[in-house]
């Protein structure tokens, strides 16, 4: 027995010495066709750079390696190589320069599920330009019904004002609210209608997109990324998310059925009616893009790329105005004396409101809420700075390092809107704004979200004043998660009016 036993271990450590030698062969393999990369920290044969730092708070490692190495650097994720691109200049030459070349998109596992590998967000190549090119163009209003962009979300910040009026001076968290309401003005553009706060629909909505947030930026989510089969096995809130997603799709499917026969080709109302318009028009075409799995697709990435952004920014926007109420009170100012009390701000004041445009901005870049923007993919084997980055190969553009580089911005480091104010108090546009991603794969709802934040954050401080409910010098305004997106800390607030 004894015997027996002693062999079948030593078959067993037999087998997983192998093993172990064919898993270093091939990683060996693998990074000898990687042999002009960009430098970078010397990585674990097996782990790579993992856990040489906190993955909570990966992009501050990736700034401390682009000081260390250069505009360039590699980083090994286990046996995967990542190219990271910081400072203006190399992002300016890669995103815009080789802008084809760097114009794929990484694939990350939770997208591919959200997804499919159809849409926008998580293409490339032929299907991404065509969806690309039609999105923006039905947003920028070619074609979509009789009401612009800018009245849908003026309908929503109305609505917004109501409902921070109904807390009558009393403490509450705005979170949720902003939330819903940046979510009904996609609603808006996708399916032409608002939904009342209670409607089933919306609700089930709202919980997908709530629950796609907060499994993507958990530890689980970030696991799932890299192992999706093996956590798939565990129980969690991913099980719930994926039969949510279903949901969504589905519902979002028959809304686009049910305007197959109703819609009205010479007028659609909406982002549905638009793409199914298109559909029709490309039915005889066989390699059309115009299917019910891109439509979903693309509304999916409306709605996860759109809605948190947007409600994040706005939410952050009145915790920077509770600690600062001198510039608070400037806003004000400025709005009370452009555009008064008798109506609702526009995108049209814009122009007469240099400092609230400038304080927009400031809480952007202040904000940084997405230092490696979305990964991007290489579509082909490229030279830049004399080192080869692969075909396939993922890249992080480090946007972080663009929005707080000393050489480009007054002061950098604080909160402060004089960074897009001239000598004379004009606002002062500054390339290194980069919140927004730079060159092909740049944020597709940019016009939108900057209607969103203006209408929003304007009609907000000409309705009420921002006052927190500890000492401002105790409000906390570093993220509360840095791992997807720097995602601002939730809090209680009094929106006290003005009239
Ligand atoms: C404060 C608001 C927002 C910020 C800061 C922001 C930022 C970004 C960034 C950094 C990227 C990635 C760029 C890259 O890959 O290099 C991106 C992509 C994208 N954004 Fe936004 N975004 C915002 C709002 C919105 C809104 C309102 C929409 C709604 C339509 C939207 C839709 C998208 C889509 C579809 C993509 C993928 C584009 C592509 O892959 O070609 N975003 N955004």
């Amino acid at each position: 027995m004894d015997i027996l036993l002693a062999l079948k271990t030593n078959v067993v450590s037999v087998v997983m010495a192998v093993l172990v030698l064919i898993l270093l062969w091939k990683i060996r393999g693998k990074q000898s066709s990687f042999e002009r990369l960009p430098p970078g920290p010397a990585p674990n044969p097996l782990l790579g750079n993992l856990f040489q730092f906190n993955i909570k708070e990966a992009y501050k490692y990736y700034l401390e390696l682009s000081n260390r190495y250069g505009s360039v650097v590699t980083i090994w994720l286990a046996n995967t190589p990542v190219v990271i691109i910081s400072g203006y200049q190399a992002l300016k030459d890669t995103m815009i320069g080789l802008g084809e070349e760097f114009s794929g998109r990484a694939v990350y596992p939770l997208l591919m599920k959200s997804t499919y590998g159809y849409g926008v967000l998580s293409t490339s190549g032929h299907r991404w330009k065509e969806m690309r090119r039609f999105t923006l163009m039905t947003l920028k209003n070619f074609g979509m019904g009789r009401r612009s962009i800018e009245e849908r979300v003026r309908e929503e910040a109305e609505n917004l004002v109501e409902m921070f009026k109904k807390c009558e001076g009393s403490a509450f968290s705005p979170a949720d609210m902003l939330f819903n309401a940046l979510n009904n003005v996609i609603c808006s553009i996708v399916f032409g209608h608002r939904f009342e706060i209670e409607d089933p629909q919306f609700k089930s909505l709202l919980r997908t997109v709530n629950t796609y947030f907060t499994v993507l930026s958990s530890p689980l989510g970030q696991i799932y990324n890299v192992f999706p089969r093996l956590v798939s096995l565990f129980p969690g809130k991913h099980h719930q998310l994926f039969k949510d997603l279903e949901e969504a799709r589905e519902y979002c499917k028959r809304e686009a059925q049910a305007r197959m026969n109703t819609l009205d080709p010479s007028c659609p109302q909406d982002f549905i009616e638009a793409f199914v318009l298109k559909m029709k028009e490309e039915r005889d075409n066989p390699d059309t893009e115009y299917n019910f799995d891109n439509l979903v697709s693309v509304v999916w990435n409306m709605f996860s790329a759109g809605t948190e952004t947007t409600s994040s920014t706005i939410r952050y926007a009145l915790l920077l105005m509770m600690k600062h109420q001198d510039i608070q009170e400037r806003v004000q100012q400025e709005i009370d004396e452009v555009v008064g009390q008798d109506r609702w701000p526009s995108v049209e004041d814009r122009q007469n409101l240099p400092y609230t445009d400038a304080v927009i901005h400031e809480i952007q870049r202040y904000m940084d809420l997405a230092p490696i923007a979305v990964p991007h993919k290489m579509m082909c084997d490229t030279e830049y700075s004399g080192y080869i980055i692969p075909k396939g190969v993922m890249v992080f553009p480090l946007l972080s390092s663009v929005l707080i580089d000393p050489k480009l911005w007054k002061n950098p480091n604080c909160f402060d809107p004089e960074n897009f104010l001239d000598a004379v108090g004009r606002f002062q546009k500054n390339d290194a704004f980069v919140v927004f991603g730079m060159g092909k794969r740049a944020c597709l709802g940019e016009a939108l979200a900057r209607i969103e934040l203006f209408i929003f954050f304007t009609s907000l401080l000409q309705h009420f004043t921002f006052k927190a409910t500890v000492p401002p010098e105790e409000l906390d305004t570093t993220p509360k998660d840095c791992s997807f997106g720097r995602i601002p800390r939730t809090y209680e607030c009094y929106a006290i009016p003005r009239k």
